[in-house]
């Protein structure tokens, strides 16, 4: 019998070697936490179907933000969760609106250790739930919504966000938000935007986490799972329109998607894994059917490889912390 020619088991046969060789790496400074603050709230309140991941208070919520410039994370993206709603969303334009609050508190907590991002968009503050206000046939109106968007965004810039994360999917509403801040006087203030942004029932436990009032879905504005090719052609608008960076959203059934967008991005490309990607994890770890942190490392890097440079996931603060103990 011949013996094989190639042999790539050689570069396997120990932890060494196979560090040597590995091609992909996560590092904290690429992660981003994604976190709630919720108005009234005098304890912080655990979402059921994310165990481990918290509504918080304004204090709670300082010390997460405290806890991830000391594990080093790379930013954190907050959302915020009213106590009043209405048609308009009026509360996420209001500088005393309770993300806007929580965005100026962690500011000053965390200066500019951690780069503080922020949601622009509607959902969480509209009274039917939607990310942008209603016509009179009750749909979405896509320019009345931009010209809130644009609002919202200066209040963000102003309450001291560092870059804003517009995940509405409306047409042109990076270029809108854009001109809102420089007119402003904001030019400094960054845009993730969040670019291929797929309808998706893995964002089943965020609606818990948001406290969500949205009766039906989201398919006239967030992109068909079918779909590819208008993945690269949302990336090029936004980049166009002045995004200074972008994002696929979810990450792990959309890693096609990531990879297409990688290839052909001149600016950085981040991927989120969102509130299902983390139920799912910790629901069969829960029950033994996997190993939870071996899984967790997996589905990041499986994200790095794809092609994404950041990544946001609520494992972001644990999982620094496992990066720094070296394990
Ligand atoms: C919209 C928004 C959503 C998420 C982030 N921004 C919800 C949606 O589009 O329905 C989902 C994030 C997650 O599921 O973790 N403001």
């Amino acid at each position: 019998m011949g013996f094989p020619q190639h042999r790539p088991r050689r570069l396997r046969q120990n932890p060494a070697i196979r560090r040597l060789v590995a091609e992909n790496e996560l590092a904290a400074r690429q992660l981003i936490l994604p976190v709630f603050v919720r108005e009234g709230l005098s304890q912080p309140k655990e979402i059921s179907s994310m165990p481990g991941v918290y509504q918080h208070t304004m204090d709670t919520l300082k010390a997460a933000a405290n806890d991830a410039a000391a594990k080093g994370l790379g930013g954190i993206m907050l959302f915020g969760i009213p106590e009043d709603r209405d048609e308009n969303g009026s509360a996420g334009i209001d500088p005393q609106g309770i993300l806007n609050q929580g965005i100026a508190a962690v500011r000053a907590e965390v200066g500019d250790e951690l780069v503080v991002m922020s949601d622009v968009c509607l959902d969480e503050f509209t009274s039917h739930g939607h990310c942008g206000v209603l016509d009179a046939k009750g749909s979405v109106d896509n320019d009345a919504t931009l010209e809130i968007y644009g609002q919202m965004a200066v209040a963000q810039a102003e309450a001291g966000a560092h870059m804003l994360g517009p995940s509405g999917m409306m047409d042109g509403q990076i270029g809108v938000i854009r001109q809102a801040l420089d007119e402003a006087g904001h030019q400094d203030t960054a845009i993730l935007a969040y670019s291929a942004k797929y309808a998706s029932a893995f964002y089943g436990p965020f609606r818990e986490a948001v406290d969500s009032q949205l009766k039906g879905d989201r398919r006239t504005y967030q992109m068909d799972s079918a779909n590819r090719r208008e993945a690269v052609l949302e990336a090029e608008l936004d980049i166009a329109e002045g995004a200074d960076m972008i994002m696929v959203k979810p990450a792990m059934s959309y890693l096609d998607i990531v990879r297409d967008i990688a290839d052909i991005s001149p600016v950085p490309v981040s991927a989120y894994q969102i509130s299902g990607e983390y139920s799912m994890i910790e629901a069969a770890s829960a029950n033994g059917w996997i190993d939870r942190k071996a899984s967790v490392l997996e589905s990041l890097l499986s994200i790095k490889r794809a092609g994404a440079e950041q990544i946001l996931t609520y494992y972001a603060a644990e999982v620094a912390g496992w990066l720094k103990e070296g394990k």
